[in-house]
């Protein structure tokens, strides 16, 4: 049987999930309460930048098995499985996880439930969320019992969304207690991810509790990694060492593996930094909190990289900001994207600002984001343009663009020949020969 599905928040998580789910044979519904990012969904115009997301809207869009609405009422009456997509962020001066928009779905969506469904839990989620969710739907849903909950966390990476949802490294389904619902709930998730699991996707079931753990654990691990690197760099820069060798050196131990052991500024975007405080608070609550002290650790060692950036800046013009010009490459957490939440390059840009430089960013993607978010910082429309009369020159997103920058080009618009590499993205000895004062975090 083919399954109608809705998908409940169009953001990244939501807009790819639709679309994908449409390009795989379903019929598809995409649900969001903000109009107009409906109405742009809705004519195949991206409201945010995925490579490679927008010919999937489009094409499910044409096949007509892809439709936007706003209407709690038709996604329950169209819907046999219900996807619940919408955002967790970190609630304002707290570390803990807002749940607002999780709470105001399922409240909209179970009292007009009247035909038996599965409404599948995608966000992240603090753990313990989803049982209380389940308890809300069974007390408030006309359809009661058989409409069901599971729980089954997304692991995709902005700039690799497509991938991500089409061919993830495992699917993970969080079932309920109850032995007939939670053997209803996996048939119908093994049947929509059916193609996936036949190419050998493991598909792993447990209770909501673990599925939910899965999510903010895999997250908690990657942040770890990338602070444990950058916790090396620190010692690298107190030893005159060079952390991009040691970095090299440890990937190839099969047990370390080299991924997301990339030194540099650390991490930012919408989900590694709030998920980690959201996993402490939760445990707090639990009364598991020392397990998760030393998170606490990795999200300081996180925002020390980019303190030391903007020391090694000033440094560079010899300890004032005062009266000078500073060129900022990139904006985006990372490249291929267009966020800027929690961004450690914008983060860093506008605390140079404070202190008294000039500011200009450019970043290939993110200049209306970052726009909106820092309006105090000037935006260049180019690299050349953003580093012109520049007396130093930072990069902090690793754009392909910013790699294979020419440094004689990039010379010839600065004041003075200083670089800081702040995510060890170009060749030194390269730069060097070109007579700038390369630094870089971590690196002699
Ligand atoms: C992350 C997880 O990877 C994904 O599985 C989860 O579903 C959502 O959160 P995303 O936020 O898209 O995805 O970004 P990711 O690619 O994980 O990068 C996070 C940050 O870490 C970026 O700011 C990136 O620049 C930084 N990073 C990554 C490093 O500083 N060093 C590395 O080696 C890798």
């Amino acid at each position: 049987m083919s399954y109608r599905l809705t998908v409940i928040g169009t953001g990244y998580l939501g807009a790819t999930h639709a679309a994908c789910m449409a390009d795989l044979g379903f019929e598809v519904l995409g649900l969001d309460v903000d109009e107009e990012r409906i109405a742009r969904l809705a004519a195949g115009d991206l409201p945010f930048f995925e490579p490679g997301l927008e010919p999937v809207l489009r094409r499910g869009l044409e096949s007509g098995r892809l439709r936007f609405t706003s209407s709690y009422k038709e996604a329950a009456e169209f819907g046999d499985v219900h996807f619940l997509c919408v955002g967790t962020p970190q609630k304002a001066g707290e570390y803990a996880a807002d749940l607002t928009y999780v709470d105001d779905a399922i409240n909209s969506l179970a009292p007009l439930l009247e035909r038996p469904c599965v409404v599948v839990g995608k966000s992240t989620v603090p753990v313990g969320t989803a049982e209380r969710l389940a308890d809300t739907m069974a007390r408030i849903a006309p359809v009661g019992a058989d409409a069901v909950l599971a729980w089954n966390p997304e692991f995709l990476r902005e700039g690799f969304a497509v991938q991500d949802t089409l061919h993830p490294d495992r699917i993970v389904a969080g079932l309920p207690d109850d032995r007939h619902a939670a053997e209803h709930a996996e048939k119908v998730l093994r049947e929509i991810y059916r193609s996936m699991i036949a190419h050998g996707t493991p598909f792993i079931t447990c209770d909501y509790p673990t599925a939910e753990l899965v999510k903010v654990s895999a997250n908690a691990f990657l942040a770890t990694k990338i602070s444990f690197i950058n916790a090396m760099a620190e010692v690298c820069e107190a030893a005159h060492a060079d952390v991009t060798k040691l970095s090299e050196a440890l990937s190839y131990d099969d047990r370390i593996g080299g991924k997301f052991l990339g030194p540099g500024l650390g991490f930012g975007g919408g989900c590694l930094p709030k998920d980690i405080r959201a996993f402490m608070a939760r445990a707090g609550e639990l009364g598991a909190d020392q397990a998760l002290t030393f998170l606490r650790e990795v999200d300081e060692i996180n925002i020390r990289r980019r303190i030391r950036m903007v020391d090694l800046a000033r440094q560079m013009l010899g300890g004032s900001f005062d009266g000078r010009t500073v060129g900022v490459l990139g904006a985006a957490f990372k490249p291929n994207s267009d966020d800027v939440r929690d961004s450690p390059a914008l983060d860093v840009a506008a605390s140079i600002r404070a202190q008294g430089a000039a500011v200009t960013v450019y970043d290939p993607q993110a200049m209306g984001n970052a726009r909106r978010a820092q309006p105090s910082l000037e935006y260049g429309e180019s690299a050349l343009s953003a580093a012109r009369g520049a007396h130093v020159v930072l990069l902090l997103t690793e754009w392909a663009e910013f790699r294979g920058m020419d440094p004689d080009s990039l010379a010839s618009v600065v004041a003075e020949r200083n670089i800081v590499d702040g995510r060890n993205a170009l060749d030194p000895e390269k730069w060097r020969a070109a007579g700038w004062t390369y630094r870089a975090l971590g690196r002699p």
